[in-house]
């Protein structure tokens, strides 16, 4: 387990127990699937059968552990001057949410080490980049960062759920269920870095120079971890096939290109994150993989504490 994962497990249990009761109450349960993820079971390249978009989607991953971590850090730093009872119950769920995507992810990245991905190297960059941040720049900042990354994580995960030939590339159900639990949650929390970070810092200016920022650092990062990957894959001069996966993602009608209406709200001053209307998409989703019966039903390991029976 990774020192982000380790840190947010050693959390009591009864402290762990009223997250996900609190989250409950206003719909950001945390919920818990134990994902068993084996390197000899499952298939190398997972996205499309295909090395370079394989490889964007477990390079990202790799920044999730410790990102997350740095989410929930930078949420806490602000829990204390919290009053309204209901934000106090949303950075619960908030917490323990991402507190369980954090170990599924360092399960799943474990899985992507032992299949010879140097996703351990990346994970301590990210970490070690992440730390620096936390040490260097003002608490206001870091929940600013927070809440940039988070419109990221909401329309990449709205995105998902909302488009059957995106979760058709994925050929293993395991790893497309973890991709479409994380998604389905990543919507339901997507307004909780946002409003606590409008009600204690509400800075328009640094808000979107953030952005400009975190986008840069984002993609850079993305990009040299993506390389680091192709290369220890013996991937790296395929030229001819990244050329096509980089034109999947970001070309004109890519994933990335498509989101682009979306990412650039943010910059509104009237945005919000619900201006993004999820409900029925999760309602949906909720359905399909929790109501009783659903296809992540039996994994569920805490259902009465999130509210499933
Ligand atoms: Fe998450
Ligand atoms: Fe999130």
């Amino acid at each position: 387990m990774t020192a982000a994962a380790t840190e947010l497990h050693a959390t009591p249990a009864p402290k762990a127990a009223s997250r996900q009761a609190l989250g409950t109450t206003v719909n950001i349960p945390p919920r818990r699937l134990d994902f068993e993820f084996k390197a000899e079971q499952k298939p190398r390249y997972f996205y499309g059968n295909d090395p370079f978009l394989s490889s964007f989607w477990n390079t990202f991953s790799s920044l999730l552990p410790q990102g997350e971590f740095f989410f929930v850090r930078s949420v806490r730093a602000y829990r204390d001057r919290i009053t309204d009872p209901t934000l106090n119950a949303q950075v619960s769920g908030f917490i323990g949410q991402e507190a369980m995507h954090s170990k599924e992810h360092d399960s799943y990245n474990k899985m992507l080490v032992e299949m010879g991905f140097p996703v351990d190297k990346l994970d301590r960059d990210v970490g070690k980049l992440l730390k620096l941040v936390g040490k260097t720049l003002p608490k206001s900042v870091q929940l600013a960062a927070t809440a940039c990354l988070e419109h990221y994580t909401a329309i990449m995960a709205e995105q998902l759920l909302r488009d059957k030939d995106h979760q058709g590339m994925m050929n293993d159900p395991d790893i497309l269920h973890m991709w479409m639990w994380h998604a389905l949650e990543e919507n339901e929390h997507k307004t909780v870095a946002w409003d606590l970070y409008q009600q204690e810092v509400g800075s328009y200016a640094l808000r979107v120079f953030t952005m400009v920022i975190a986008t840069v650092i984002l993609f850079s990062v993305m990009a040299v971890f993506q390389g680091r990957m192709l290369a220890a894959d013996g991937k790296l001069f395929n030229f001819r096939e990244n050329l096509k996966g980089f034109r999947f993602l970001f070309g004109f009608k890519g994933l990335f290109a498509a989101l682009v209406p979306k990412y650039l709200d943010f910059f509104r001053t009237d945005f919000h994150p619900n201006d993004h209307d999820t409900t029925a998409l999760l309602a949906e989703w909720k359905q399909i993989l929790f109501a009783p019966g659903g296809e992540l039903y039996g994994q569920l390991k805490n259902k009465a504490a999130v509210g499933v029976h």
